[in-house]
């Protein structure tokens, strides 16, 4: 099943990132209908819609919306999530860079909605092409009249700035951001509070992926039941995948989520099956924190409901493609390699585990690893896993946790044969210097 894109269907096209663009589609008809709404109502139609958050955890956005709180004297503020970090996720900065009114008026509906002023665009350090796209975009809506006081003689007033981030993957947990939006270091919070209640600044906070904030304007403006036809039920609306890896076709690919994994990875519209003809061996189809799909377990919607039954998660919706000269054992200890980078220290469990996980498993690659390492390996993830501040700690265990599900074998293989039998081989062929 496949779907005419909606949010990236101008990114090609050039100067789609101009206002004049935007304006020449329909662009802040969305907004426009909005404000002459009241923000229950916005709410309301989001909450029909059931648009589930882009950015990993896939909760309604409506709901969160609802969440926030009304009676208060203090500022609310949208936080627009544009961190981006999880390995093999590479979707928010197309829609940033070639349709970032998208966003903008996406911030809008969402201030108006809750009854904000001010949303943070709060981007990855590392996209500052992208920040300065976004900037331009900004001074043309300000220029327009669709940003600053007063929007289109509404009497709503919207300011969005874009914040750098300060370059870390934890950057991305919702409350790591608020704290470095602050000026802090990106530490997760204690929850509850939820940042609905006490957010940036100890102020009522939304925190939407940019993915997520890009289909409200489409909603409003083509209406609750429109989103939901558009997929299967509670999983409606258009959905970017980011497809990578060992296939012939890598990039970002929109469409419904009754399309199937397995067309995802196969079909002649996405990433067009293996490259060099190999085998498939194993997906990672929600960016590198969630459980591994094997090729039989791919004939299933790649929605969120799903890839959950299929026995993993959507979450950042990157689908990382792996064939058989994949060796296991490595990719373990790439992803754990990276974990163990990223973790930021707060929670024992998580900086003292991902050090030796990391340890255990370079051990075992090396060919110096015992049979009992690979308990110790269960026993050390198992005691990261539900046990930190944020949903970091899962994310580094199961790496772990999924590779001895599935390829135990190959972890004894290294035990039994002092290494990697693939690494072995590749080394005959002279390449192992590039392949591991
Ligand atoms: C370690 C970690 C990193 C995350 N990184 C991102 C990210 O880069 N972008 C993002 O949108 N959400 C990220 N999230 C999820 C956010 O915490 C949060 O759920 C999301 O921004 C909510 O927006 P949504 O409801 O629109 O999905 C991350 C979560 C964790 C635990």
């Amino acid at each position: 099943m496949t779907m005419q894109p909606i949010l990236t269907q101008h990114v090609r096209e050039p100067n789609s990132f101009t206002l004049d663009f935007y304006l020449r589609h329909q662009g802040y008809e969305g907004l426009k209908k909005a404000l002459a709404l009241p923000p229950n109502d916005i709410i309301e139609m989001v909450k029909q819609s059931g648009l589930r958050g882009r950015g990993g955890a896939g909760f309604p956005t409506g709901m969160k919306w609802q969440f926030v709180l009304k009676d208060t004297p203090k500022p609310k503020y949208i936080a627009c999530n544009a961190d981006e970090s999880e390995p093999g996720t590479f979707k928010d900065h197309v829609l940033m860079e070639r349709n970032p009114h998208l966003l903008i008026e996406g911030c809008a509906i969402a201030c108006y909605a809750i009854g904000a002023k001010v949303a943070y665009i709060y981007i990855r350090g590392e996209f500052y092409h992208v920040q300065l796209a976004l900037e331009r975009a900004l001074d043309e809506a300000y220029a327009a009249g669709w940003l600053g006081k007063n929007i289109q003689g509404s009497g709503f007033d919207c300011d969005v700035y874009v914040h750098r981030g300060a370059g870390a993957y934890e950057a991305g947990e919702e409350t790591a951001l608020l704290e470095s939006l602050e000026g802090k270091r990106a530490q997760p919070r204690i929850k509850p509070p939820f940042p609905a209640v006490a957010g940036l600044y100890g102020c009522p906070t939304a925190v939407n992926n940019v993915e997520t904030l890009c289909n409200v304007p489409l909603i409003v403006k083509n209406g609750a039941e429109w989103f939901t036809a558009l997929g299967p039920e509670k999983n409606g609306g258009p959905k970017l995948y980011c497809i990578s890896g060992h296939v012939a076709r890598p990039g970002v690919y929109e469409t419904s989520m009754s399309t199937t994994m397995k067309d995802l990875v196969f079909g002649a519209d996405f990433a067009q099956g293996m490259a060099n003809g190999r085998r498939l061996k194993a997906v990672i189809p929600g960016g590198s924190s969630v459980p591994i799909l094997l090729p039989d377990q791919l004939d299933v919607p790649a929605s969120f409901d799903g890839i959950q039954k299929a026995g993993s998660l959507l979450g950042s919706a990157g689908a990382i493609v792996m064939d058989d000269t994949t060796c296991m054992v490595w990719l373990a200890e790439n992803l754990l390699h990276f974990y163990q980078h990223e973790s930021c220290g707060k929670c024992t469990p998580c900086r003292e585990g991902t050090d030796w996980l990391l340890k255990i498993l370079r051990r075992i690659e090396r060919g110096e690893g015992e049979m009992r390492d690979l308990d110790l390996l269960q026993s050390v993830a198992d005691n990261i896993n539900g046990k930190t501040l944020c949903a970091f700690g899962d994310a580094a265990a199961t790496p772990v946790l999924t590779t001895l599900k599935h390829f135990r074998h190959e972890f004894e293989a290294h035990v039994r044969e002092g290494g990697c039998p693939l690494h072995a081989g590749w080394r005959r062929r002279g390449t192992a210097a590039a392949a591991h």
